[in-house]
């Protein structure tokens, strides 16, 4: 099945078994804004535990904040956003419909970088074992005038970016040929910069009130809390701040779901170093947040850096975590070595001296900064689209069954277990509220008494129930029951009393956190 009609689906049951909604929906909608539902917010604040205790409760010298939406408007402005945080957008005059030029231009290097692919596959599929792959992508000569064009075209891009040349950029469109996907014209408008922030008053009256702005990061709430946090908690350098919290951009195309939204929440490390041991910080918290990724077990081809071609305005080295969507590799987390300029801005606009007197080496100095920033939407996203599975079942009477489960990490998943009697009478669902009355401090618990066991196997397939607990007759004997595996769909019998010990080795966080590199 092609890749965006797995992700059509994808989309579909997200909103079928209650993980996401359309913000507004009876009101037709509001877009790029989305609600969690009843499943989709337990897995959000799993995916949020699981970063918040990697972070603060396994760094001593790291601790947490949550700071306010709602900041003094000269944050703002001292951080460079209100000058700085654009977008360069383009309309097609023909759709009327708007671009992110850039985006534009990354889409048609996607598409070089994906005939190339294309190449090497068939080449693959071609020569089998004694493939080699590196040989063919530097010999090939398709391969190779593809490699040529994409790499002009990026210098080109990457100069156009760093000059803030919109005149370029608009060029680059033109000789390249790009047309609107919707009208198919090349029929485009200048492209111009657009602020990226919501704005709002904040007071009663016009007069009175002063324009403020939603964050669209989560860091500065950490950098103006840097000295409080720092004095109270007696912290000593290196040490870091962490956030979980929400951040508003207006988007100009907001695409793929909750990949881009309007409305998102983040999950941002501020990690305060001594000056010129950024780039050892730097690297180190890269390793840090790879193996935080690959623990979830989704496979190491899944996974590559992407080097910014433009650094922001605060940086001075900048790396992109990607994952390798259905739609194909795409960010999901930034790690920025941010240098000294937030801190810095923030003392002369503040008019507060924010300094560290560092004991061993007797001075006093503006620490650097290096940055880890995930979304929590873009990371949800990541989950859903590697867990949701198709799988064909071949059954005893060799007739072929078809399920849908959702393979996520047990430790993720919403629900942790589901305990169905296989009748409604006979004390079976008394003994089985028993079992839930046990285990409920512990975990998620599901009781389903309705429709045949197979199709509450189905159900709990898929919305990715690691455990489903099946009580009978026996059970009210022996006190034993049947203890059904998602992954494998195995099923073995199993003592009542064992049943915590054995879900609890696989849905444990701690699993995932021993993997921690
Ligand atoms: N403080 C640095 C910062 O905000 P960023 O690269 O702009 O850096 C960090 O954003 C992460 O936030 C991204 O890697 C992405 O996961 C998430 N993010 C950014 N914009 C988003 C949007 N419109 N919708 C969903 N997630 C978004």
């Amino acid at each position: 099945m092609a890749q965006e009609d797995v992700f059509k689906k994808l989309v579909a049951h997200c909103k079928e078994y209650g993980f996401v909604f359309q913000s507004s929906e009876i009101y037709d909608g509001l877009s790029a804004v989305y609600d969690y539902a009843q499943l989709g917010v337990e897995l959000k604040n799993n995916i949020k535990k699981y970063w918040w205790d990697s972070m603060v409760k396994l760094h001593e010298n790291v601790v947490g904040i949550d700071s306010a939406i709602f900041m003094h408007p000269t944050i703002w402005k001292a951080s460079g956003h209100v000058d700085a945080f654009n977008d360069p957008l383009i309309d097609n005059k023909d759709s009327k419909k708007r671009y992110r030029a850039d985006v534009l231009i990354e889409d048609l290097l996607a598409k070089f970088e994906a005939k190339m692919d294309k190449e090497v596959a068939k080449a693959q599929k071609k020569f089998g074992e004694t493939f080699d792959e590196a040989q063919f992508r530097a010999t090939n000569p398709r391969v190779l005038a593809n490699k040529e064009k994409m790499d002009a075209i990026h210098a080109r891009f990457v100069e156009a970016l760093d000059k803030n040349d919109l005149v370029d950029l608009k060029q680059i469109i033109i000789d390249n040929e790009i047309a609107c996907p919707i009208s198919g014209t090349k029929n485009w408008t200048d492209v111009r910069q657009f602020n990226l922030m919501f704005s709002t008053d904040m007071g009663s009256t016009a007069d009175g009130s002063s324009k403020i702005y939603l964050r669209p990061e989560t860091a500065q709430g950490i950098f103006v809390n840097y000295l409080n946090v720092q004095k109270t908690g007696r912290m000593k350098i290196p040490f870091g701040i962490a956030q979980i919290g929400k951040a508003f951009r207006n988007e100009i195309v907001a695409r793929q779901f909750i990949f881009r939204m309007r409305e998102f929440e983040q999950m941002e490390l501020q990690f305060f170093v001594r000056p010129g041991e950024e780039m050892k910080w730097f690297n180190a918290w890269k390793e840090t947040r790879m193996s935080w990724h690959r623990a979830l077990g989704f496979g190491e081809d899944k996974y590559r850096f992407h080097d910014h071609d433009k650094l922001a305005h605060y940086a001075n080295a900048a790396t992109d975590v990607e994952f390798k969507f259905p739609f194909g590799f795409k960010e999901v987390e930034g790690i920025h070595s941010r240098t000294d300029f937030d801190l810095k801005q923030h003392q002369e606009y503040s008019g507060k001296k924010i300094q560290y007197f560092d004991p061993e080496l007797n001075k006093s100095y503006v620490p650097y900064v290096v940055e880890t920033s995930i979304g929590v939407d873009r990371m949800f996203l990541q989950i859903m689209s590697e867990a949701y599975q198709e799988e064909k079942i071949e059954k005893e009477d060799g007739k072929v069954d078809e399920r849908v489960v959702l393979k996520l990490p047990p430790a993720l998943a919403p629900v942790k277990l589901c305990v169905m009697p296989l009748v409604k009478k006979d004390g079976l669902p008394d003994k089985a509220r028993e079992i839930i009355d046990d285990l409920k401090f512990d975990f998620n618990c599901q009781y389903d008494e309705k429709d045949s066991i197979g199709k509450r196997y189905r159900r709990q397939d898929a919305i990715g129930t690691p455990f489903c607990v099946t009580l009978d007759h026996q059970s009210l004997e022996d006190n034993t029951v049947t203890l059904r595996y998602r992954d494998t769909m195995a099923q073995e019998r199993v003592e009542i009393s064992k049943l915590y010990e054995i879900i609890k080795s696989e849905v444990s966080m701690k699993e995932l956190f021993k993997k921690l590199k």
